[in-house]
């Protein structure tokens, strides 16, 4: 069997992926003529054209900016939607996925409009293709603590369906250390807690987010390698990181997929896994994430099945869905061996 196709057979999870960042352009243009609100690029092609970004905040500009067309829960509904149908395609079984409240509640769109939009999309997804799904709440980290106090006050009544809050946008200069309150806030209140570290900014916010906001999982990670004793840290307390090799490369994070960190944290026994973190904005959703580093960094079928394995058990589903999911993945190792 080819790699393409063992990828596309390989049952999968992705853990990071902001719904936010799936917004393609043909749908852009068309929830914007829907809406009455201009673009300013005057074709798809000529805002595909713009994604090119020479560190996080040049796309983060961009990014907030595509998120200003989503309006009604029915937008939200189509961009989920959208997204559901498109990894079924490519054999992802469970996602965990991210939505940023504040870029939102900050241009006058109530909460709930958003979350109800999401939330019945992912219903729907669980009901037509069986993809299983957590929701989780990022805190906009280039904003004060205060207006993440407010949005976890608005997401109270919605714990049934929120799973977890994570920490997302312009990491430098904003350090964990600003969020510890708020985190353990969250956690009193019963969420799973994820941040982003480590992606441009130094190890010493991956230790922050470990030590100071206690959450499970590093989002990227990528700048742990640069600390030993951090590393034998990860290892001895299974963390797991959603690694973005994509999103670290159009973002510049990694210059050359041939030297991205991914291999050396597996060499290394890092529970790592593979994302697709913004795929519209950054040219691929997971089977292009896989597709790139299984052949840039020569990763082994058995490479590309730990990276799987990880993701299910570092997934927050429940003991039953993980055990599942482990079983499929056992199954489909078994019809590999065997063909
Ligand atoms: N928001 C969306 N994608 C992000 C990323 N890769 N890093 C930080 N914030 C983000
Ligand atoms: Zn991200």
């Amino acid at each position: 069997m080819d790699i393409s196709n063992f990828i596309q057979g390989l049952p999968k999870a992705e853990l990071h992926l902001h719904i936010e960042g799936t917004f393609e352009p043909e749908l852009m243009f068309r929830l914007a003529e829907r809406n009455g609100i201009s673009i300013p690029y005057r074709s798809v092609e000529e805002l595909r054209a713009a994604y090119q970004f020479r560190n996080l905040q040049e796309f983060l500009d961009i990014y907030y900016q595509g998120a200003n067309v989503l309006q009604t829960a029915e937008d939200f509904y189509d961009l989920t939607m959208a997204y559901l149908e498109r990894i079924h395609r490519d054999n992802v079984i469970h996602t965990e996925i991210f939505f940023d409240p504040q870029t939102h509640t900050h241009r006058g769109i109530d909460f709930n409009t958003v979350l109800d939009g999401i939330h019945s999309a992912m219903e729907e997804g669980h009901r037509k293709f069986g993809i299983s799904y957590e929701i989780i709440m990022s805190f906009l980290r280039h904003l004060s603590e205060e207006d993440a106090f407010r949005t976890l006050e608005q997401a109270l009544p919605h714990k049934d369906k929120i799973t977890g809050v994570g920490l997302d946008s312009s990491e430098l200069g904003n350090p964990p250390s600003k969020f510890q309150k708020v985190f353990r806030e969250a956690a009193k209140h019963g969420f799973r807690l994820t941040a982003h570290a480590g992606e441009e900014g130094p190890a010493a916010y991956v230790r922050e987010a470990l030590d100071l906001l206690n959450v499970e999982r590093i989002d990227h990670g990528n700048r742990s390698l640069d600390d030993e004793d951090l590393v034998k840290r990860i290892v001895e307390e299974k963390l797991v990181l959603t690694v973005c090799p994509l999103s670290n490369k159009k973002l510049q994070v990694c210059r050359h997929m041939e030297r991205h960190p991914l291999r050396r944290m597996l060499d290394l026994g890092i529970r790592a896994t593979v994302n697709s973190d913004d795929p519209a904005y950054f040219g691929g959703y997971m089977n292009d994430n896989f597709m790139a580093v299984a052949e840039h960094l020569d990763l082994s079928p058995e490479d590309l099945m730990q990276l799987s394995r990880n993701a299910f058990e570092g997934s927050f589903a429940t003991p039953e869905r993980k055990a599942e999911m482990l079983a499929e993945l056992e199954r489909f190792a078994g019809e590999t061996v065997r063909k």
